[in-house]
């Protein structure tokens, strides 16, 4: 198929709270790397995105911050464009669903599915407050997790072990603000009979998409085979787009229905406001010459690659995606990002804390890029492939072919002299980083094409060490004049091999050669700066990043994993519930335990164990040790030296660790799973029975 225009949309993020490292690597990088790429190449192309600001995650925010929704998606609205803007972010339109266009355009388009008979109404028991009369779904439920039974899962989602979770499946569901139980009652709701596309869509997706990245397809593929069943387009809910229907008062579009449709109405603003520089909207939506692709996270592969291609399709005058890209998650120092736990590095506090350094961050995320599986960033990588990659190969091969030149040639582009056979295998070389980076960015495959650009750097740093240009000046300029002139083409080669990935470092490398423009086609060509041109001002293209910016960032996530943990046990101690008494038991049974009162003497750690603590007890008869796992809940045991603690007596001496355990300490699980010794308080005789 020949392709007259490319559309790039990039998922919507929600307006709840800053963009952050996880959003970029995942969605915004690539598709701006694939946007750029295109841009250079000359075609033309169309970068959609904006905020996504309905849906519970905002109203959520409203609350715990206490100020109204719509102040929420204004506040990150801003703050999520602005720094999409001073990242370099090169979007065509940034705009937001609480847009007049947008709400109109997605009502209208509601509407007429909604005419056309193209969705089924369904009576079904949802979730209900009874106390605060609101019905809930998604985020808005909490309750136990079925899969690994942690407390406070949310009604989509656990983030403890990641499952994806509908609310029916939580154990006691209960109303995530107020924690009031929850009951089922009758609503009626519309649903998009997803149904009745799945064999279109097993036609479309499976047989004809089968180049699509192995993780959509495979999801694609799991969700058919499972069979699909019709999807609710509608909540009950204040925050939305209403229902534009007669008695669907006090209902709102499901935000994944109007979400999407806010890619198209936010090329319609566009388009609206600029039609002589982007034409009509209809062109980009419409015309089968348009070629469209999403980016998308990986949970996001549902909504892109089934339920709105069905919404496109239930329409039927609009295009499909020809890709959606979707990369897997980027963990953080080894944990998952999150949002609501504050894991995370936001971008905004990016720029504050590392200004000018952009590009470091973009290299450092396609590097890392986690698009075949989850990846982890470091501070610790960060600042290794700055000081290791950019700033020792890229700009160290830039400032010396630089500051030669302007050493032996005043600055200007030395004469390339007869070419010797170094010379020519350096330049088959690095001709063929062209049609190399094509092939990777053509398939999407940004982390590789990303090392591909990266060895051009390595190819010049590699020709100017093996040639030693300062050596040869001594005696024999014309030589090092080639040499020189070779290194600087292949500097402007990097300008805009760079260009997609690290966009401010090219422009700034472009400044520093004089370079007025330049396009895609040129690379590879040993002749773009000719013979004579002045460079301009030589400065570093990369600079050095030290110990304390990096530590302080650990210290920061330091900090936040130490409140995480307090928030997780305050929790855990709220929802906290006694286990059921265990069944009756009789006096003689009870009589046999011979439980007595002994004073913690010495407490430490057993050596190479970092369960076991060491008690020597006063236990009235003498001495006596006892070994017991709880030291994970004693960081410094030497706090229970001097208590009165309770421990069974007649238990057969067991050795662990090679020492010998006379008995056993009693303990309290408490709340947060953790082991506490239970001790005497009205002081009592040692070996004093307990019964
Ligand atoms: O997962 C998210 O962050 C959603 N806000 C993505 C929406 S993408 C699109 F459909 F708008
Ligand atoms: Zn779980």
């Amino acid at each position: 198929m020949n392709y007259n225009r490319t559309l790039i949309t990039a998922a919507l993020p929600y307006a709840n709270g800053p963009v952050h490292i996880g959003h970029l690597a995942g969605v915004y990088v690539p598709a701006d790397i694939y946007a750029r790429y295109l841009r250079l190449k000359g075609q033309n192309v169309l970068y959609v995105c904006g905020s996504d600001e309905h849906g519970v995650p905002v109203t959520i925010r409203a609350r715990k911050e206490g100020i109204t929704t719509q102040q929420v998606v204004d506040r990150y609205h801003e703050l999520i464009k602005r720094s999409f803007a001073d990242f370099g972010i090169s979007f065509d339109i940034y705009s937001r669903t609480t847009s007049d266009i947008h709400h109109k355009f997605a009502s209208d388009y509601f509407r007429k599915l909604y005419d056309e008979g193209k969705f089924v109404e369904q009576v079904t028991e949802q979730f209900y407050d009874p106390e605060t009369g609101h019905f809930l779904t998604d985020r808005n439920i909490r309750g136990e997790c079925p899969h690994c039974h942690s407390l406070g899962a949310y009604g989509d989602q656990c983030e403890k072990c990641g499952s994806t979770l509908s609310p029916e499946e939580l154990i006691n569901p209960y109303n995530a603000e107020t924690g009031n139980p929850l009951v089922k009652k009758p609503t009626s709701h519309w649903y998009l009979p997803l149904d009745q596309y799945q064999q279109w869509l097993e036609q479309w997706i499976l047989e004809q998409h089968k180049e699509w990245r192995p993780n959509v397809y495979g999801q694609c593929k799991s969700w058919l085979d499972g069979g699909l069943r019709p999807r609710a387009v509608t909540r009950d809910l204040e925050w939305g787009i209403p229902v534009p229907v007669e008695g669907a008062e006090g209902k709102v579009l499901y935000v994944w229905f109007d979400a999407p449709i806010g890619y198209i109405s936010n090329t319609k603003e566009l388009c609206d406001a600029q039609p002589e520089k982007y034409g009509k909207w209809e062109t980009w939506w419409k015309d089968p010459s348009t070629r469209l692709i999403h980016f998308i996270g990986k949970d996001n592969i549902v909504f892109h690659c089934i339920v709105f291609p069905a919404m496109l399709k239930a329409d039927g005058s609009y295009i499909l995606p020809d890709n959606v890209p979707s990369n897997e998650f980027l963990n953080l120092e080894g944990d998952k990002i999150s949002t609501s736990r504050n894991w995370a590095v936001w971008l905004n506090e990016y720029l504050d804390d590392f200004p000018g350094k952009q590009d470091v961050l973009r290299y450092v995320l396609t590097a890392n890029a986690p698009e075949t599986k989850d990846n982890d960033f470091t501070w610790s990588d960060f600042q290794a492939r700055n000081n290791n990659e950019l700033v020792a190969i890229y700009g160290n091969f830039i400032n010396r072919a630089l500051v030669l030149t302007g050493k032996y040639f005043g600055g200007k582009v030395p004469a390339q002299g007869a070419l010797n056979d170094y010379d020519r295998q350096t330049i088959e070389e690095f001709c063929n980083v062209k049609s190399e980076l094509e092939r990777l960015l053509n398939d999407f495959r940004f982390r590789d094409a990303q090392k591909e650009a990266m060895n051009l750097a390595r190819i010049g740093n590699k020709y100017l060490a093996d040639t030693e240009p300062w050596k040869l000046a001594k005696t024999d300029l014309d030589r090092t004049a080639t040499i020189l002139n070779l290194s600087l083409q292949i500097a402007a080669n990097l300008a805009i091999a760079f260009e997609p990935f690290l966009p401010f470092s090219s422009a700034k490398l472009r400044e520093m050669l004089a370079l007025d423009t330049f396009n895609w086609e040129e690379l590879g060509r040993t002749d773009l700066l000719p013979e004579g041109h002045q460079l301009g001002q030589v400065s570093l293209l990369f600079e050095k990043i030290e110990d304390a910016p990096i530590q302080a960032q650990l210290d920061r996530l330091a900090r936040i994993k130490a409140e995480n943990e307090a928030v997780a046990q305050a929790e855990a101690l709220k929802n906290w519930q006694p286990v059921p008494v265990k069944d009756a038991t009789t006096i003689d049974e009870f009589d046999k335990t011979d439980i007595r009162v002994a004073t913690v003497l010495e407490c430490t750690n057993v050596k190479k164990s970092d369960r076991l603590l060491q008690f020597r007890l006063d236990d009235g008869f003498g001495e006596r040790t006892i070994l017991s796992g709880i030291a994970q809940s004693y960081p410094d045991p030497s706090v229970l030296v001097g208590k009165q603690v309770l421990y069974i007596a007649n238990f057969p001496p067991r050795k662990m660790m090679g020492i010998e355990s006379q008995g056993m300490i009693l303990s309290a699980v408490n709340a947060d799973g953790k082991l506490v010794v239970t001790t005497v308080t009205a002081p009592v005789r040692n070996g004093a029975q307990v019964g």
